[in-house]
């Protein structure tokens, strides 16, 4: 048995992987058994696809419809056909992981020069979404089958929720959102469905914000299909009654669910913690099921943020060792493993 095939009638199921995954023969091995979808770490992110050089050298040429290099993104292209794999593309308009030159006046390299005017940063994203979009639709069409159009938009603990220090939000203003999607719209392939993609999106002040400001006015103009609900969970400190009114809300509004960025971060390897581990992993997957099932989220996909514990970003990021995922060092099944196993068997 394997994951997949044991949701096979509910939803996908994904992992997130990194270029070295890609070259591992054994990691090659483990993704074809237990997956059918991946999504690029890091690799198909904004930082991965502008093309530096070019654009900084020649500001004039590209102002307005930056460089583009796909070298990386090909090779998740390449990687996901190969392995019979859907690829999830994460993601095109993010204020992380995309220099701040490209939000420059002449694409410059200097921290204080003045940041682009708003019509300029708009024709550079729908000519970065635009040349993203085409490239992957000629070069492997249906290979991917969802896009993070927008990522992260939302603060969780302000009056006003919008990330005001988002450099899109400062260049463009607030409706930089929607503009996204309306390109992303635009030059996506038949089927590729789109979604805002958050973290934390169990928070009641979060969730009602992103329905608010985000969701509902994207739905009116018919240009979203789901949201990419994150999922970096604590152990025993994120509310999964919270997490699934937010499985039901998005749901209520005939979105697609995803679950993105799925891990746990737990820092023990004891047995009691990674007991606990399986128990919260399997309420969770109890949630999505019982959501699918019987009608109340068209929960699609669900995405782990990692292969095995000793490869998660959350050791580096929590500045302690994590241990927050099914698979150990080895790739060996954890209790988790099995807990998510037995919700479906
Ligand atoms: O690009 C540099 C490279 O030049 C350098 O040699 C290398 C040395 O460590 O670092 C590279 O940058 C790293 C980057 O990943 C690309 O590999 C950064 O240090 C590292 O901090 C960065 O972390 C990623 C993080 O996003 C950045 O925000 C994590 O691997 C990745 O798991 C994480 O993923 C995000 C999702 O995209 C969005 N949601 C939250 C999630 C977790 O933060």
């Amino acid at each position: 048995m394997s994951l997949k095939k044991a949701y096979e009638q509910y939803f996908k199921i994904g992992t997130s992987v990194s270029k070295w995954n890609m070259e591992w023969p054994q990691a090659a091995k483990e993704l074809q058994k237990h997956y059918n979808s991946i999504t690029g770490e890091n690799g198909m992110k904004p930082m991965f696809v502008l093309d530096m050089e070019e654009n900084v050298e020649h500001p004039e040429k590209y102002n307005l419809n930056p460089a583009l290099n796909f070298d990386s993104i090909r090779a998740f292209l390449k990687f996901s056909t190969e392995n019979e794999l859907g690829l999830r593309g994460h993601t095109l308009v993010w204020h992380n992981q995309t220099p701040f030159w490209f939000f420059k006046e002449n694409y410059s390299l200097d921290e204080k020069a003045p940041w682009a005017d708003r019509e300029t940063m708009l024709a550079r994203m729908e000519g970065y979404i635009k040349g993203v979009l085409t490239f992957v639709e000629n070069e492997c069409p249906g290979v991917i089958y969802a896009w993070d159009v927008v990522n992260e938009a939302m603060e969780e603990n302000e009056e006003d929720g919008w990330r005001k220090k988002s450099p899109w939000y400062q260049t463009v203003g607030e409706d930089f959102v929607a503009y996204a999607f309306r390109f992303a719209r635009k030059y996506a392939g038949p089927g590729v469905k789109l979604f805002y993609n958050d973290y934390n999106t169990f928070l009641p002040k979060k969730r009602e914000d992103i329905c608010n400001l985000i969701l509902k006015p994207l739905l009116a103009e018919g240009v979203i299909d789901g949201i990419g609900m994150q999922g970096h969970l604590i152990l025993n400190d994120s509310d999964l009654k919270e997490f699934e009114k937010s499985v039901h809300t998005f749901g209520e509004l005939g979105l697609e669910v995803q679950v993105t960025e799925l891990d746990i971060h737990c820092n023990s390897p004891e047995e009691e913690a990674m007991k606990q581990l399986a128990d919260t992993y399997a309420k969770l997957f109890g949630i999505l099921v019982d959501a699918k099932k019987n009608g109340k989220a068209n929960v699609t996909s669900v995405t782990f943020w990692g292969m095995k514990d000793d490869e998660s970003w959350l050791t580096g990021f929590r500045k302690e060792k994590s241990y927050p995922l099914l698979f150990g060092e080895k790739y060996q099944e954890k209790a988790a493993y099995e807990a998510v196993m037995r919700v479906v068997q």
